[in-house]
């Protein structure tokens, strides 16, 4: 965050930024009306955004999932935040295309590129994709009509790898279940998924469910004066980062079968904890009697056991591996 609080003006701009990527008709970038918004934008929503994706690349590289790709196609890149998180965990890009409807939004993201990376090589990004490119994309689906969004899956086609980071609503979780659903049948789905078959929640029953996760706020985000009147001023609740995401790769790296992913978090009752799971049998409402798996139930209220996990069900309970 940055050294100064809000002016009034600034707060006008936040808010009808936010007004613009909530409200599905104001498309195709509009709202972007001067590099103040972007700067506003950068170090404010993009920086939340930025949490989320350092959630998603944390775990694949806590599964020592890297890239084969060496060019980034960072679609819809707004202020750029997507593409500089990658480049800074995988130094070893050869370029970085920034593409996005707003020449203003590609140039703010360039220049921030070039200040923060003063060795990427930057390309032009044009409708083709350079060959072997990893394509991001964060926050954009719900800003894109039906033709928009098959222009986009034509781009995704011509991609080597692809992470995709929206944002955790039911609507653009849901948005994103029918990217995988087009896409799958030519990637093998890396995350979040731990099977490739058609996904779980689209089976009948499942209709209220969406598949989101939480990333982790900085603790210095909660101390921060201009966060919080960052998150005063527009209402926004910075406790909770729900996203939902989507990694694909025509080079393999996929789970090995039998894992299981909780879905978003755990909820607890009375000396039990309701997990909605996902694994290739579908998703499942399960229930973990704290007195069966005391020590993982406790691992899940402090909200630190990982989502993927490799449990069984013995008569109907979930029993987790000794080492979990
Ligand atoms: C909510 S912002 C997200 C920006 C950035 N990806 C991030 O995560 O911070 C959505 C971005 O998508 C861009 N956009 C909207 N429609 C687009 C389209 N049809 N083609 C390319 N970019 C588009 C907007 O200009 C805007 O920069």
């Amino acid at each position: 965050m940055r050294e100064q609080s809000f002016t009034h003006d600034e707060m006008l701009a936040l808010s009808r930024l936010r007004a613009g990527f909530l409200d599905g008709t104001n498309a195709g970038g509009a709202y972007w009306q001067s590099e103040t918004d972007l700067a506003l934008y950068d170090c404010t929503f993009a920086e939340r955004i930025g949490w989320k994706w350092d959630a998603v690349l944390a775990e694949l590289t806590a599964r020592e999932w890297s890239p084969r790709a060496r060019h980034l196609y960072d679609f819809g890149c707004g202020s750029g935040v997507a593409g500089r998180r990658v480049f800074g965990t995988w130094g070893n890009m050869e370029s970085l295309s920034l593409a996005d409807v707003s020449p203003l939004a590609v140039r703010f993201a360039e220049a921030k590129a070039r200040e923060r990376f003063p060795q990427v090589q930057l390309r032009s990004a044009g409708e083709t994709m350079q060959p072997g490119s990893l394509l991001l994309v964060s926050h954009v689906l719900n800003e894109l009509n039906a033709a928009a969004r098959a222009r986009l899956i034509a781009l995704a086609r011509q991609a080597e790898e692809i992470i995709w980071v929206e944002a955790g609503t039911h609507a653009d979780s849901r948005a994103l279940i029918a990217m995988r659903e087009e896409l799958r049948g030519e990637f093998t789905v890396v995350a979040p998924c731990t099977h490739a078959e058609k996904c779980g929640m689209l089976s009948p029953g499942n209709e209220r469910h969406w598949c989101h996760h939480f990333g982790h706020v900085p603790s210095e985000a909660s101390q921060d004066a201009h966060w919080s009147q960052f998150s005063r001023d527009l209402g926004i609740d910075l406790t909770t980062l729900p996203y939902s995401f989507l990694v694909l790769s025509r080079n393999g790296g996929g789970l090995a079968p039998g894992a299981t992913r909780i879905i978003g978090r755990p909820r607890e009752a009375k000396g039990r904890m309701e997990i909605l799971s996902c694994a290739a049998g579908g998703v499942n409402d399960l229930t973990l009697q704290k007195r069966d798996e005391p020590v993982f139930f406790k691992s899940l209220q402090k909200g630190r056991a990982a989502s993927v996990q490799r449990w069984s069900m013995e008569d109907g309970k979930v029993r987790v591996p000794k080492n979990e």
